[in-house]
């Protein structure tokens, strides 16, 4: 085994910051959206709002890290071993298989990660932000956006977006226990470092 620093101080940030925004937009959103009644509508809206602008920047910074330093890369789709780690997650885990993924620093994520990571962050998040954007400016729309579209239909798909990303926080947290013990796939994306089989 070879101590590896699988996640950089900036990656463990925006993950963890991303993550605390996430659940407060969730939170507030669905408080807005009167799914529960646990906060005045305004006050909702505010903390909704303070949120979202934070994420944007958050996102800003963590699109520049990507690219700066090549960690893109690592969201790069694949077929090769897909059907092996779909394997493992429909059977292999339920009858004691070993994963058939082995991760390295340059190649840390499984081909299922990177198709579910790279959905995430190249079709759920920008649709969440541009719907978000448009409804947080619809008293300022120019009248040809008013005239093509409706603030129902904006709302509609945020909520939609809102769904898609409750259902991929669902599946990611499940899957993260999933590792050898409960936590062994959480501790490495808090201290950065992550045991690997010296061959790998
Ligand atoms: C990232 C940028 C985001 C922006 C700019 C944004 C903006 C907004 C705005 C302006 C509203 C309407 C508030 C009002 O009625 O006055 C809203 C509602 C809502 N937001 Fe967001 N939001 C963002 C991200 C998110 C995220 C990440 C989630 C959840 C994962 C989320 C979930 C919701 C939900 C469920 C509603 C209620 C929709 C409805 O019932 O019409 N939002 N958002």
């Amino acid at each position: 085994m070879s101590r590896v620093l699988m996640f950089k101080r900036f990656e463990r940030f925006w993950h963890w910051s991303q993550a605390l925004l996430i659940f407060v937009l969730l939170f507030t959103g669905f408080a807005i959206h009167g799914t529960y009644e646990v906060m005045r509508f305004s006050t909702a809206v505010q903390v909704h709002t303070l949120a979202a602008w934070a994420l944007i920047v958050l996102w800003v910074f963590a699109i520049f890290w990507h690219f700066t330093t090549g960690e893109w890369r690592q969201y790069i789709p694949t077929r090769d071993g897909l059907l092996a780690v779909m394997h493992y997650y429909l059977i292999g885990t339920f009858t004691g298989a070993s994963h058939p993924y082995k991760k390295t620093t340059k190649a840390k994520h499984n081909p299922l990660q990177r198709l579910a990571y790279l959905f995430f962050k190249v079709v759920i998040s920008p649709i969440i932000w541009v719907s978000g954007l448009l409804y947080l400016f619809y008293n300022d729309w120019p009248a040809t956006l008013a005239g093509a579209l409706e603030l129902e239909t904006v709302a509609l798909i945020h909520t939609g977006a809102a769904f898609a990303m409750l259902v991929f926080i669902i599946a990611h947290v499940y899957m993260t226990t999933m590792g050898k013990t409960l936590t062994s796939h959480i501790k490495p994306m808090i201290t950065g470092y992550e045991d690997l089989d010296e061959h790998h």
